[in-house]
């Protein structure tokens, strides 16, 4: 763990900014506008307020990567080049697990078999090596993407398995042999050059495998079935070896085939995934989103491609990221079009023909509407459709502007369609949520026209949040000194007599007590290591400060906020107050329904005791008013 820097493991999956001292980012786990994804070098943390989610370096690969423990504790021994024993006597959990690794070993052997094949065969080198090059492969791209050939015959990847005692069980499960209605098994992939899908960590989890002649009868591509380790739906080809120029570029490209994405890296525009030839997923969409939010779609100019062109959109306009359109010339992919017009024309024409959503719509139907009023509303319809399903009110009313100056049209007309959509689209939402009660995914609109709540706050949530407060200042600053005493000792002692209700901040307030007995002050890491799930969740919401000062306030305003340690004598004071007022609120509230029910009971001796404790605690409550300086409605 010592070894482990949380700044490097999270980056290989999201894309960090630097905050003060901290990193945020926008969640990996959720859909989200503003960030609220925070990374704690100095403590080893993480925090995502969105989900809640939070914890070490394991924790995320964990949750990030759905590994187990000690898949997660692998994945970073292997990343900071530690070797792990393992104990044998766990071989039976072991082999539960194991079943996911060896899936991975497996279509790792197999990746290495197809690639030394390539390159170290006569028919690999013969017929796949010479295919590659014929399409303008070179080495490097071949490496990059660990390209590879499956020999013809029925059974050479399946011997060469055996023969290196692979299990055959698992090789079935890989998806890498099939087994025929008679038993018979023999290789999925014979006589195809081989393209491995690997996951967003690298590994090898499927393979597309092309065939080369020109056959009837045959699928261009064969694919890997879905299996433990890969789900087609969750993955993007290209994405492990394009992740970090994405980052960079904070742009991806969005291509349909694998050709597309090698001859993209062939052209140094590596930002780039390939759907493989379905329609985008959500789920993909999200994948995206963990680096950027911005996509640009390359497609052909033809029918096919604008109608692909025009869904495309949507569903990611929907996903809630930004798109842009290039349209490649009539009849040409990026693959062709990249290895025909050369890498310095083809980024020129990346980076002039690329249009936002609206440009490109209205292109396309003010050709086909020319000045017939009535297809000109309709394409007006069209646009406002698509803005209609941007799950953020604030860009949505941008994009409104834009098509307002573009279209020359009023910004109320727009307005005006775009509200009787998203009225219709949320009493749609109500009729489904009636039917099926589940919630959809994406209900920003529904969200944007509900009224907002009204919030109550009732006593027992301000105890809560001073109590909470009580532990952050624990937390945090147990061993500093304030005048005589340390933080930790003041706290306890000053609050000896109140009861903490919530269970995790009374036990962690215990496990002061019981250290500071014992001469020892314990720190967040303490809890990190030994508390309850529980405890580390709440240490870790309590240590990553959410809010920090713009430093603009100082450079530009000159005005200066002091650091919380600078006063923390009086944050402390004022909270042990503040906690103790809350309390004795909550007593009296408390306090009153007691004397209700004993009123409606007839117990009028009890009725007289708590009134007299009311009477006492209405003096505490003003006594303590006075000194944190609050007047109480008398
Ligand atoms: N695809 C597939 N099965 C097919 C055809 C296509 O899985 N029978 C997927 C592949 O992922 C392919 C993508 O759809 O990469 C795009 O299809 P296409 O453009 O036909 O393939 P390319 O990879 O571009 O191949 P090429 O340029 O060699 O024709
Ligand atoms: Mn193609």
């Amino acid at each position: 763990m010592n070894r482990v820097d949380i700044v490097d493991v999270i980056s290989d999956f999201v894309s960090l900014k630097k905050s003060g001292q901290n990193y945020k980012a926008l969640s990996p786990f959720n859909n989200e506008k503003t960030a609220s994804f925070f990374v704690v070098p100095a403590k080893g943390l993480f925090k995502d307020f969105s989900s809640g989610k939070g914890g070490s370096a394991v924790t995320f690969v964990m949750e990030h990567e759905g590994m187990s423990y000690p898949e997660a504790i692998r994945y970073l021994a292997k990343k900071y080049g530690v070797e792990i024993k393992e104990d044998a006597s766990t071989a039976e959990a072991q082999e539960k697990q194991s079943e996911r690794e060896g899936l991975y070993i497996l279509m790792n052997f197999a990746k290495d078999y197809y690639h030394h094949n390539l390159f170290h065969t006569d028919e690999g080198k013969g017929i796949g090596l010479s295919y590659f090059r014929e399409r303008g492969f070179n080495d490097r791209t071949i490496q990059k993407f660990e390209l590879g050939y499956a020999l013809e015959g029925w059974s050479n990847l399946m011997d060469e398995a055996i023969r290196k005692n692979y299990n055959k069980e698992l090789l079935e499960k890989t998806g890498l042999v099939v087994k025929s209605e008679g038993d018979r098994v023999y290789d999925r992939f014979r006589g195809r050059v081989i393209f491995p899908v690997h996951n967003m960590t690298g590994k090898v989890i499927a393979f597309g495998a092309r065939m080369m002649g020109k056959e009837k009868n045959q699928p261009k591509y064969i694919n890997s079935p879905e299996t433990e380790i890969y789900h087609k739906s969750n993955v993007l080809y290209g994405l492990f070896q394009g992740k970090n120029a994405i980052r960079q570029h904070d742009t991806c490209f969005l291509v349909e085939g694998y050709t597309d994405v090698l001859s993209m890296h062939q052209a140094d525009v590596e930002n780039v995934v390939a759907s493989s030839g379905t329609a985008l997923t959500e789920e993909q969409i999200k994948l995206i989103r963990r680096f950027t939010e911005n996509v640009t779609v390359l497609f052909d100019g033809d029918a096919a491609g604008i109608k692909a062109a025009l869904r495309g959109i949507d569903l990611i306009l929907k996903g809630g990221l930004n798109v842009r359109v290039v349209l490649l010339p009539d009849g040409e992919d990026p693959d062709s079009y990249s290895r025909k017009v050369g890498t310095t024309e083809f980024q020129k024409y990346l980076s002039t023909k690329a249009q936002d959503f609206i440009s490109f719509k209205s292109g396309l139907f003010a050709r086909e509407a020319g000045n017939d009023p009535i297809r000109k509303a309709e394409s007006i319809k069209e646009i406002v459709s698509s803005i209609a399903l941007i799950p953020d009110p604030v860009k949505r009313s941008v994009y409104l502007q834009e098509t307002s100056q573009q279209l020359k049209i009023g910004e109320s007309v727009l307005l005006v369609e775009l509200n009787k959509l998203l009225m219709q689209e949320r009493r749609r939402r109500e009729r489904e949520q009636v039917q099926s009660a589940v919630p959809p995914e994406f209900d920003a609109n529904l969200e944007q026209i509900q009224a907002p709540a009204v919030q109550v706050v009732d006593p027992g949530d301000m105890v809560y949040y001073q109590e909470r407060e009580t532990i952050r200042l624990l937390i945090n600053y147990a061993d500093k000194t304030l005048e005589d005493q340390q933080v930790a000792e003041y706290l306890l002692h000053e609050l000896e007599d109140v009861q903490f209700s919530n269970h995790t901040f009374r036990e962690i307030h215990d496990e002061f007590a019981l250290q500071l007995r014992k001469g020892t002050v314990p720190d967040s890491k303490y809890f990190l290591e030994h508390g309850s799930p529980e405890v580390q969740k709440v240490v870790t919401d309590l240590i990553t400060r959410r809010y920090e000062t713009s430093p603009h306030w100082k450079e530009k305003y000159h005005i200066y906020f002091p650091h919380e340690e600078e006063i923390l004598k009086d944050v402390a004071l004022s909270n042990v107050l503040r906690l103790k007022f809350r309390v004795v609120q909550k007593m009296k509230e408390d306090n009153l329904t007691k004397i209700q029910t004993s009123e409606q009971n007839g117990n009028w001796d009890e009725v007289e005791k708590c009134l007299v404790h009311q009477a006492g605690l209405i003096d505490a409550e003003r006594e303590l008013a006075d000194m944190l300086g609050i007047v109480v409605a008398r």
